[in-house]
């Protein structure tokens, strides 16, 4: 009778020191600790359940009832006392985080294309407008694509209009201009007709400077066919320029030079700044360049896989970046790629 006396008493005893210590408990963190001690693993509750087997046989059911109801009433009182804790945290995060619904939004930022990005697409659904396809080609190039197959064999000094990266791989190079992908295309699909422009990046071994960058966007078009003529250049470049800076828009072509093209010609448009009377940004011209041109030569289309005796074809080239800043008279060609946010949101 004194041992079930005394491990009564000693269960009496673990439930005040519990809800005593319960009481002292102020916040949740607080309330996990006192559940690890007074009713985790190893808690005084816990170690009569264990101890069990070493009781009395008589004395086991009424131990077994007694130190259940010991963790029942433990148990109610974590939960009564997380309730009213969880009840005051939330009070006090409330009373923290004030939040004040009558306060206007603050404005998202939205993002937005990049310049060059916007006059590419433009470039390209006018192209598109005119039945031609986009035909992607690559940015590392070798040497026979970017000169020898446009007419420019090994040392051959035309190859000096283009300052070339080199990579350490004999033979690779970053393409200085979107043509090599022409013979691209005319290999992929000789011989039937073309009509495509190849957009890309572009990049040249120059000194950077406010007009020039080391990168840039072109836009190289071909047009191969059997009755391709002088006269349909002349038309489809007049008709790009017209779509592109207006109905009223004057051109004028102006004969050049390119190894690749013969002959070859630059189109100009009638200056957008000073309407043709002469300013800074034409350089007192009234005329401001915005392509390369001619009719493709015969060799280039040789390495193309066309024969020259049936076919011919047209080829321009355009520069996007320089035709984005004339656009948007911007100052300096560098902003492009430096990532300056103030510049980019203005367009
Ligand atoms: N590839 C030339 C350049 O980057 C531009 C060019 C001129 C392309 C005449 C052409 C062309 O297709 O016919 O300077």
């Amino acid at each position: 009778m004194t041992s079930k006396q005394t491990e009564l008493e000693k269960l009496a005893q673990i439930q005040s020191v519990a809800l005593d210590a319960l009481s002292g408990v102020v916040d949740l963190d607080a309330l996990e600790a006192w559940r690890v001690t007074h009713l985790g693993r190893s808690s005084a509750v816990m170690a009569v359940f264990s101890s069990m087997g070493s009781i009395d046989k008589e004395l086991r059911p009424l131990m077994g009832k007694a130190a259940n109801e010991v963790r029942q009433a433990l148990e109610a009182a974590l939960e009564e006392k997380r309730q009213t804790l969880e009840a005051v945290a939330l009070k006090q995060s409330l009373e923290v985080e004030k939040l004040d619904i009558t306060l206007p939004g603050r404005p998202v930022t939205r993002g937005r294309l990049h310049p060059l990005t916007q006059v590419l697409r433009q470039i390209t659904q006018i192209f598109g407008d005119m039945g031609f396809q986009v035909y992607p080609s690559p940015e590392v190039e070798t040497d026979d694509f970017n000169f020898t197959y446009l007419n420019m064999p090994p040392y051959h000094p035309a190859r000096d209009m283009w300052d070339t990266f080199y990579t350490t791989k004999d033979g690779v190079l970053l393409r200085t201009h979107t043509s090599p992908g022409q013979i691209r295309v005319m290999r992929a699909r000789a011989p039937e007709p073309i009509r495509v422009i190849l957009p890309g990046a572009t990049m040249r071994y120059e000194q950077l400077s406010a007009r020039s960058e080391i990168e840039f966007v072109q836009v190289e078009v071909l047009v191969v066919g059997k009755q391709v003529s002088f006269a349909e250049m002349k038309g489809t470049l007049d008709d790009f320029a017209r779509r592109l800076f207006g109905e009223d828009a004057r051109t004028r072509l102006r004969p050049s030079h390119f190894p690749f093209t013969e002959p070859s010609a630059e189109l100009d448009v009638g200056c957008f700044v000073c309407n043709g009377e002469g300013c800074p940004v034409c350089k007192e011209t009234g005329w401001l360049e915005i392509l390369g041109c001619g009719m493709v030569h015969p060799l280039v289309l040789e390495y193309g896989g066309y024969d020259p005796t049936i076919y011919s074809g047209f080829a321009a080239g355009m520069g996007v970046d320089r035709s984005t800043l004339m656009r948007y008279r911007i100052d300096d060609i560098r902003h492009f790629r430096n990532n300056d946010v103030r510049f980019l949101k203005q367009f």
